[in-house]
């Protein structure tokens, strides 16, 4: 009665890019830095090397040089972009939004700019909230950042934590996509009760800085490994199922599941859970470490450039981490 019917665009990514920073950090380096081994990082989580930004580098710096490579996979200006969405836990400030920053330094002036804070699952909750803004005819075209400089909030006295985390970045860029093509459901979820699994304790409104939360190392990382490993291997195939099951899809549909970048054995666990082969998802950690927010693209965009991804492909993405949160979406490449 009186309503309007709105038909909704098919939303997709169309173009990718990342950014790695150049100074790489082995674990026979970090063996000089805490008590480990090579053997037991390798084998406890798949782990070889990571990168690590430079001193003068911050989230915003390693996050426009993704962007401006997927605006070149898209054959995108910065100009033609409405919204910039930067996922990150490692902020280059409280405020002003790691977007805006990113915003100016493209040229990109039309563009409105948040940040979007879900620590290892923002990736896919980012893409999902520029899907909803395309879908609508609200924006045409949304750059999504996943960009973060972990190896600025980690103490590198401690090996629970130092050995895990990398820095990078990576983007996409989001339009319209042709019928049956692009993002075909997603799923979204936290449970909160896992606030203290993994957290940085201090500088924020819970417990300010003071020269005694630096002296006690609050202001880095801290991690209940077990914890977040048991709650990872349980959710990721309870997300990817809603995913499908909204879809109408079957495992058997899915090419390829790019899922974040944790550790090896979690998504080895959470393959045999699935019934669903290992090889089938995609994993570059052994390079990286977990990149967090950046993860998810940074694997997508080296997947891409394999020639791993082609037009037609179903593709799963999956994200777990801080909150605790996790996400998964299903998408059928456009280009
Ligand atoms: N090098 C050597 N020994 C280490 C170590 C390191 N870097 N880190 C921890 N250890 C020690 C522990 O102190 C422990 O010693 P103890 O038995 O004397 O106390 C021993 O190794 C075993 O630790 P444990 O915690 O049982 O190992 P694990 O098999 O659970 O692996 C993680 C530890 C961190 C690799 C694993 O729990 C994990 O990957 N969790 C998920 C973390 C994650 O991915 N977080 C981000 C999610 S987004």
């Amino acid at each position: 009665k009186g309503s309007i019917i709105m038909k909704l665009k098919n939303v997709g990514i169309i173009g990718v890019g990342s950014y790695k920073p150049e100074k790489i950090l082995t674990n026979s380096d970090l063996e000089k830095m805490v008590e480990t081994s090579n053997e037991w990082i390798v084998s406890r989580t798949g782990i070889e090397e990571r990168r690590i930004a430079e001193d003068s580098q911050a989230t915003s710096d390693l996050a426009y040089e993704a962007a401006k490579k997927a605006l070149e996979n898209a054959k995108v200006s910065p100009e033609e972009i409405d919204l910039i969405i930067v996922a990150t836990m490692t902020p280059d400030y409280f405020t002003p939004a790691t977007a805006a920053i990113v915003q100016d330094k493209l040229g990109a002036t039309k563009a409105a700019a948040f940040d979007l804070s879900s620590a290892c699952s923002v990736q896919v909750y980012a893409l999902v909230v520029a899907q909803n803004f395309i879908a609508t005819g609200a924006y045409k075209k949304v750059l999504v950042i996943g960009a973060e400089t972990l190896s600025k909030v980690l103490d590198w006295t401690d090996r629970n934590t130092c050995i895990l985390f990398g820095d990078g970045a990576s983007a996409m860029v989001l339009g319209e996509v042709e019928e049956g093509y692009g993002i075909k459901a997603f799923h979204l979820a936290a449970d909160g009760s896992g606030e203290q699994a993994l957290l940085v304790p201090a500088g924020g409104s819970r417990k300010p800085a003071t020269s005694e939360t630096v002296e006690n190392k609050e202001h880095f990382l801290k991690m209940n490994g077990k914890e977040v490993f048991k709650f990872a291997v349980t959710v990721i195939p309870d997300t990817v199922a809603k995913t499908l099951e909204k879809a109408g899809m079957e495992m058997s549909d899915i090419d390829l599941i790019v899922p974040h970048q944790a550790n090896y054995r979690i998504v080895s666990a959470a393959a045999k859970k699935m019934n669903y082969p290992e090889e089938k998802f995609y994993m570059n950690l052994n390079k990286l470490g977990n990149t967090s927010g950046a993860s998810i693209g940074l694997a997508l965009t080296e997947a891409y450039e394999n020639g791993l991804v082609k037009k037609g492909d179903n593709l799963v993405f999956v994200g777990f981490g801080a909150g605790l949160s996790y996400a998964s979406l299903v998408l059928k490449w456009a280009y």
